[in-house]
């Protein structure tokens, strides 16, 4: 058995990032600033967009989309019930009411068809969340929209380095399109904290640059630099979700890694799949069908309950009997105490949801995984499959 616990995941963070961060804390600039305005050029370049703004969470990110969208009290956004709270909260937080719609049991993403379904008087907005690294299919989801007056917010927490249909995920899509990157330590790349904001819309952007900042119509930045104005107005009443150059140095470096980290992620993937073919009590992901590349946040197979007897939760605890870290991405939000209560849904709701619930596992994946920690892995998880 392995000696050591291997985690699920864990971050990649090089010298050069922490002497950058060193760097930052002695010049005396720690809040938002030249390294943060870096970041977001560098980001949006890398994504196709032409504004990506700096955010101090995605849950954060998506609170500011929807805010700046204008989004509130007596609307409804529909999104996926197979999603972290962050996306829901974020609704919620609005004033605006969560509405799931259910998703698809080999992409994992919401089906658009039961978007088209869940449409009220009141929706205003679609919320998909590419799962795992799978690109939403985003024609179908934007014609549904478009025909129905509807913004489109992309939870793309999972997502960076994904491509849909020849373009990365975060490229322009339009007016009243954003998308919205996580950069928590688990992420393709991490910030310690972090999120960017990604968009077309001149007129969303700007409100966001206000949101983050108190309301403030320019930045600190620009205020208290040699060259910045002191003035600023305020329009309207913002919140405090600004980034820190301390986050950004981070990501300065972590940036130009994400490709050969998300080649890494592909080839322990690839690993995965062929060791793990023909093990009995494991069901692999398949691929969409649609033209794209998956940017591999996460690996989950399900755990085939029904042929080993026993639940994914014990599988999960089996396999930390045997040092191996493992991850629920995700219990489906409707069996959640408080999105049931809110949205009314229970057991049998959303049935895909629930088969997914049950018995969806994250397997360790890390840029610095060693082959030896994969094969681990595939040995764990062939003994706690043994029939
Ligand atoms: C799908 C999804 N949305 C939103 C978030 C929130 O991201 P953050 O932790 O950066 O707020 C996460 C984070 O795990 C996520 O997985």
């Amino acid at each position: 058995m392995r000696k050591e616990f291997l985690p699920f995941a864990r971050p990649s963070v090089s010298e050069e990032a922490i002497a950058d961060v060193a760097d930052s804390i002695r010049s005396g600039w720690l809040t938002m600033g030249p390294k943060t305005i870096l970041f977001e050029k560098n980001f949006a370049g890398y994504v196709g967009a032409s504004y990506a703004l700096a955010v101090n969470s995605a849950t954060a990110g998506l609170h500011c989309a929807l805010t700046a969208l204008g989004i509130g009290a007596g609307d409804e956004v529909i999104t996926t019930p197979m999603t972290f709270a962050a996306t829901a909260n974020a609704i919620l937080f609005t004033g605006a009411k969560p509405v799931f719609a259910d998703i698809d049991r080999e992409t994992l993403d919401i089906v658009p068809e039961n978007i088209e379904r869940a449409v009220t008087k009141k929706t205003k907005a679609v919320m998909p969340v590419h799962f795992a690294g799978t690109p939403c299919d985003m024609d179908e989801i934007e014609a549904i929209a478009d025909a129905h007056g509807l913004a489109v917010v992309e939870d793309a927490a999972h997502a960076l380095g994904a491509e849909y249909k020849g373009r990365r995920i975060g490229a322009d899509r339009g007016a009243r399109r954003l998308s919205v990157f996580s950069f928590h330590p688990t992420k393709n790349i991490t910030t310690g904290e972090g999120g960017m904001v990604c968009t077309q819309d001149e007129d969303l952007a700007e409100k966001i640059m206000m949101l983050r900042q108190n309301g403030m119509s320019r930045g600190a930045w620009n205020r208290y630099a040699a060259k910045g104005s002191a003035n600023y107005d305020i329009f309207f009443p913002g919140l405090k979700y600004t980034m820190t150059d301390i986050q950004a140095a981070i990501g300065n470096s972590q940036l130009p890694e994400l490709e050969n980290f998300n080649r890494r992620r592909a080839r322990i993937v690839a690993f995965y799949m062929r060791e793990l073919a023909d093990v009995p009590g494991i069901i692999l992901p398949k691929p969409a069908p649609w033209a794209h590349k998956h940017s591999w946040h996460i690996f989950t197979p399900f755990v085939d309950i029904d042929l080993l007897g026993f639940s994914r939760d014990e599988f999960i605890a089996r396999m930390k009997e045997r040092n191996i870290g493992t991850a629920l991405h995700y219990q489906a939000l409707h069996l959640f105490s408080c999105y049931g209560g809110i949205t009314g849904m229970g057991r049998g709701s959303l049935p895909e949801a629930e088969y997914v619930s049950d018995r969806i596992v994250s397997l360790p994946l890390f840029p610095a995984m060693i082959d030896e920690d994969a094969h681990d892995v595939v040995r764990a998880v062939k003994e706690v499959c043994r029939l």
